[in-house]
């Protein structure tokens, strides 16, 4: 063992496990931190979500053992035993809702904006912008302005009377939270924090480049949709709609008369999104109704989907055009959720919204790795929030910048 790993003993968190709860699947993975750069993903596991329905648990039982059931694999795959899952959740279970805030900075003159101002105003807009049942998972700053006037990305050293923040909330409800994390002990396992999906996406798969220069993020969940608009390092724009791949499914259910199960099969096996024409529309695919097989054209089913297809580029589309910026995205965008498996779709989205599109990140071994990545991502945001991953990354001089920096904001609060 080398004295990493005895430091991560002493702080507890070698390893780091993420758990997504979605509307149709639970996933769960397992981090083990070797470096700071270089996590190890040791295991993923998957299970359909039960007990959990719209937006509450409605069979605590049912759902603590779909849990257990899922995180267990990873336990079982790994031969290692932990306490902590870090959660992620989206969907129906987040809201989010505009706040602002202005704080005084000086009674006379001005003073430089600490990182102790910024804290103040961005916690007085989440004090002001919560109800009594809620809980702020994530506060993403959408605007600065010092002094009415000066709009700013970053305030931190500037001069000002006063400083104004304009944030987008994303609150769940308490009830809800403390069922989901009472689920979650039951099945054995603590709930060290909840992460809003959306936001754990975003930093794990677009870098301060790529929101720098716009960039968008899209989730295709089974019952839900997210697109995260970024651009000059600020989130410009979020929109969720409640359609997803599910929709899809039921679709093809009602259209060719089979049950939702079989829909699902058909669709991951057969359905694509079209181009213009293609060659293999013209065939045709076997399924299987009541005793005998039924002869489907695949041009049908592709034109099931089509709906959905069309609104989920409508919705794109109009989230880029809200955003308020007229320039380029050139960070791309990225697609994750198990909806963007479906072949053809990022081929489409690309063309129709005019941005490159890659899938959530690869892994290694797992043909579905985009529908892992609020999963992998929440773990690997909850190791970089931690103490292990401060005492991991920064060098003796680092450790030296950041006190000379303190030191120099007590100064300018006080002197
Ligand atoms: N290979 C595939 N081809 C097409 N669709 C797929 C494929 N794999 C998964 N899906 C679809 O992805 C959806 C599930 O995605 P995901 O697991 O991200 O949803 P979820 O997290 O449970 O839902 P939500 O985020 O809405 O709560 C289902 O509708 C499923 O049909
Ligand atoms: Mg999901």
């Amino acid at each position: 063992m080398n004295f990493r790993n005895v430091i991560g003993q002493f702080f507890n968190d070698s390893y780091f496990c993420g758990l997504d709860i979605g509307s149709r699947k639970i996933k769960a993975c397992l981090f083990y931190v070797r470096n700071p750069q270089d996590l190890d993903l040791l295991a993923v596991s998957e299970l359909d979500t039960k007990g959990f329905q719209d937006t509450s648990v409605n069979d605590i039982s049912e759902f603590s053992s779909a849990i257990g059931s899922t995180v267990d694999i990873l336990v079982k795959k790994t031969q290692i035993r932990f306490r902590d899952v870090y959660l992620s959740v989206g969907g129906d279970l987040v809201e989010t809702r505009p706040s602002r805030a202005v704080i005084p900075l000086a009674e006379r003159g001005n003073k430089v904006i600490t990182l102790h101002d910024i804290d103040r105003v961005r916690s007085q807009a989440r004090i002001l912008g919560v109800r009594l049942d809620d809980d702020v998972l994530h506060d993403f700053v959408q605007q600065f302005r010092v002094d009415d006037v000066n709009i700013a990305l970053n305030p931190l050293g500037l001069y000002g009377r006063k400083l104004e923040v304009e944030s987008l909330l994303a609150v769940t409800n308490v009830t809800r939270m403390r069922n989901i994390s009472k689920a979650v002990k039951q099945a054995g396992f603590e709930v060290n924090k909840i992460f809003f999906g959306a936001h754990v996406l975003s930093e794990a798969l677009l870098d301060k480049r790529q929101r720098l220069d716009g960039a968008v993020l899209v989730d295709l969940g089974a019952r839900s949709t997210q697109v995260l608009v970024y651009k000059d390092g600020l989130l410009k724009n979020y929109v969720r709609s409640d359609f997803g791949g599910e929709d899809m499914t039921l679709r093809i259910a009602q259209t060719l008369g089979v049950a939702r199960d079989l829909a699902e099969d058909i669709k991951r096996s057969y359905a694509r999104v079209s181009e213009a024409k293609s060659s293999f529309e013209d065939e045709e695919i076997l399924i299987k109704k009541e005793q005998s097989f039924v002869p489907v054209k695949r041009l049908l089913l592709n034109n099931t989907i089509e709906t959905e297809v069309v609104r989920l580029v409508d919705l794109i589309n109009g989230a880029l055009r809200d955003a308020g910026t007229s320039s380029a995205f050139k960070g791309g965008m990225v697609m994750t959720g198990g909806g963007c498996l479906l072949p053809g779709l990022a081929e489409r989205v690309e063309s129709a919204c005019g941005l490159s599109v890659r899938l959530g990140r690869p892994i290694n071994g797992l043909n579905n790795a985009a529908a892992f990545c609020a999963c992998t991502s929440v773990a690997e945001t909850a190791y970089k929030g931690s103490k292990r991953y401060i005492f991991d990354s920064r060098k003796p001089e680092d450790w030296w910048q950041a006190f000379r920096t303190r030191l120099d904001e007590i100064c300018n609060e006080y002197f």
